[in-house]
């Protein structure tokens, strides 16, 4: 093979894992290339993987958008702004969330050029063991064939398919098709009260369409905080959301232009409902379609994800994996964390990536944002633990915006006064937890928080107030 198809480092997969790991492994001095597949509409290249193209960056252009138009229909009347003849252009806010979409596909290209990363656009996959190290065929767009001493699996997920109800992204939607529906639905169904379902019902909800939400378990977001998640389910049902929680779906029927869902709610009464639309949101799943681990012998855990120890090594050594093909939350910031640790582990040092402090954010209206542990973890552990409250409603700064919703709430432990986890729903809350994840990462007691100044009004002194709370000493409220 020559020399220019010889790499120290080949990643395959260029989403937020994979694209972060090949600038930082190029950075460590290591000649790198990246391999992705995704195309754009025109056949090009489309860097950054579910992220960019179908994920965290679409849906959160269209959640501002949407919260826009929500806002000029209702909020400005408060603030004394009358919006007379308001009207969607739904192809402008489609188009904008393209073009949000393109800049990042762009800033990886430059990215990469920047970094001296070499980009390989086509599907990789292993085409068995090389001297040294490992070949990868590339097909698609570029053919060819490159080997490397370590690669690097960051192939991402895919939207899980419910059994008889397969996505044809005009009608039945995953995320994808959840992204680009071209005329707002009057009824639109949602399966899965998760994260895409929360976000995605609430873009279309506030672009006028009548949402309903079938959740299969009894509880509301199971993840989070109960007292959150409560306030949170509230707030969302005021909003015109409809949860139904604990349903049983028994069949899913498309039509032409519409779906029926029959289903079992709660009390296994038979439900039978049309919509016009339906997204299908019930978790994702690893994606190791043709990539041909076996020639090289790599396993797969009992679920499907590429098996890898704490620290992202495959049973194969220099074969690694990172991101949702992997164990752990499916989140761009966790595949990214593992990107640069597992590139800086190839360069003999001490990759790392602290699993308690990874924040979780739903980009609902409020937000819902959280690091570390619920009440109710502390509880099933045994823990002692101290919890301090403060409403975003005793919040000048909230009143001042008009979004007094929701609240910070501060767990730490009864007798260190460690911050053990902080919970928000409320405005910004994504912004807002990164305090919070600092003191954690740093170990700080609530105490600590408590006695750091805070710029007034901001939004911010609802997390001091709430460590003071954890004392019992709260100053405005
Ligand atoms: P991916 O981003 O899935 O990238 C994998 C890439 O590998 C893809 O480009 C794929 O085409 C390519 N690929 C796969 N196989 C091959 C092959 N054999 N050869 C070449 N290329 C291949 N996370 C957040 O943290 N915040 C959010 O706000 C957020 N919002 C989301 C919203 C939605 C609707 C969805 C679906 C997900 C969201 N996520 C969010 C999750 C986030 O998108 C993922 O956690 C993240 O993209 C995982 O990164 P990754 O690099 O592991 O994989
Ligand atoms: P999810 O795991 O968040 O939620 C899936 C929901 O579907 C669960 O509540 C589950 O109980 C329910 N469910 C499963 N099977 C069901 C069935 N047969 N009938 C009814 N309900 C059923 O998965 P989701 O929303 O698909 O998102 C996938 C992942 O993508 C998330 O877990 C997250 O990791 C990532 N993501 C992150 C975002 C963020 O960080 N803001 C935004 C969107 C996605």
């Amino acid at each position: 093979m020559s020399t220019e198809k010889q790499f120290d480092v080949v990643v395959i997969g260029g989403g937020p894992g994979g694209y972060v790991a090949a600038i930082r492994a190029a950075q460590l001095g290591f000649k790198t290339a990246c391999i992705d597949e995704w195309q754009n509409a025109k056949g090009g290249p489309a860097l950054g993987g579910t992220c960019t193209n179908v994920g965290c960056i679409p849906s959160k252009a269209l959640l501002q958008s949407s919260e826009h138009f929500e806002h000029a229909g209702h909020a400005f009347a408060e603030h004394g702004i009358d919006v007379a003849g308001l009207s969607l252009n739904l192809g402008q806010m489609l188009k904008r969330k393209e073009g949000v979409v393109k800049a990042n596909n762009d800033g990886i290209v430059y990215l990469f050029k920047k970094n001296k990363v070499t980009f390989f656009h086509g599907r990789g996959t292993f085409a068995g063991k090389a001297e040294g190290g490992f070949t990868v065929n590339v097909s698609g767009p570029t053919t060819d064939s490159i080997s490397a001493k370590n690669v690097i699996i960051a192939t991402g997920s895919n939207a899980r398919e419910l059994p008889g109800a397969a996505f044809d992204e005009k009608v039945i939607l995953s995320n994808t098709g959840a992204l680009t529906v071209d005329a707002v639905p009057a009824k639109l169904g949602v399966i899965g009260a998760g994260v895409i379902g929360l976000e995605m019902g609430s873009v279309w909800r506030r672009l006028g369409a009548k949402v309903t939400v079938l959740e299969g378990l009894p509880t509301f977001l199971g993840a989070v905080d109960e007292q959150i998640a409560k306030e949170a389910h509230k707030l969302f049902t005021k909003q015109g959301l409809d949860i139904q929680l604990g349903v049983k779906i028994n069949s899913v029927t498309k039509g032409d232009n519409n779906v029926t869902v029959d289903y079992a709610d709660a009390a296994g009464a038979a439900k039978s409902e049309t919509f016009d639309r339906l997204i299908i949101s019930i978790g994702r799943v690893p994606n190791t379609n043709g990539l041909g681990i076996e020639t090289v012998g790599v396993q797969l855990d009992e679920r499907g994800f590429v098996a890898v120890d704490d620290e992202c090594r495959t049973n194969v050594p220099g074969i690694w994996a990172v991101g949702d093909v992997v164990r752990g939350p499916m989140l761009a910031h966790k595949a990214e964390e593992e990107g640069v640790a597992v590139a800086e582990r190839i360069a003999g040092q001490h990759g790392h990536v602290n699993f308690n402090t990874i924040p979780w954010v739903i980009y609902t209206s409020p937000e819902i944002a959280w690091v570390g542990k619920t009440e109710q973890q502390l509880k099933k552990e045994g823990v002692a633990y101290k919890a301090g409250t403060f409403p975003f409603m005793a919040n000048g700064r909230a009143r001042a915006l008009g979004d007094t919703s929701g609240m910070v709430k501060f767990l730490a432990d009864a007798t260190t006064d460690e911050i053990l986890g902080v919970h928000i729903v409320g405005p910004v809350a994504s912004e807002l937890i990164s305090e919070a994840v600092v003191a954690m990462e740093f170990r700080a007691s609530s105490e600590d928080i408590a006695r750091i100044c805070h710029a007034h009004p901001s939004l911010s002194e609802a997390t001091k107030e709430a460590a003071l709370a954890v004392d019992k000493r709260s100053l405005n409220f």
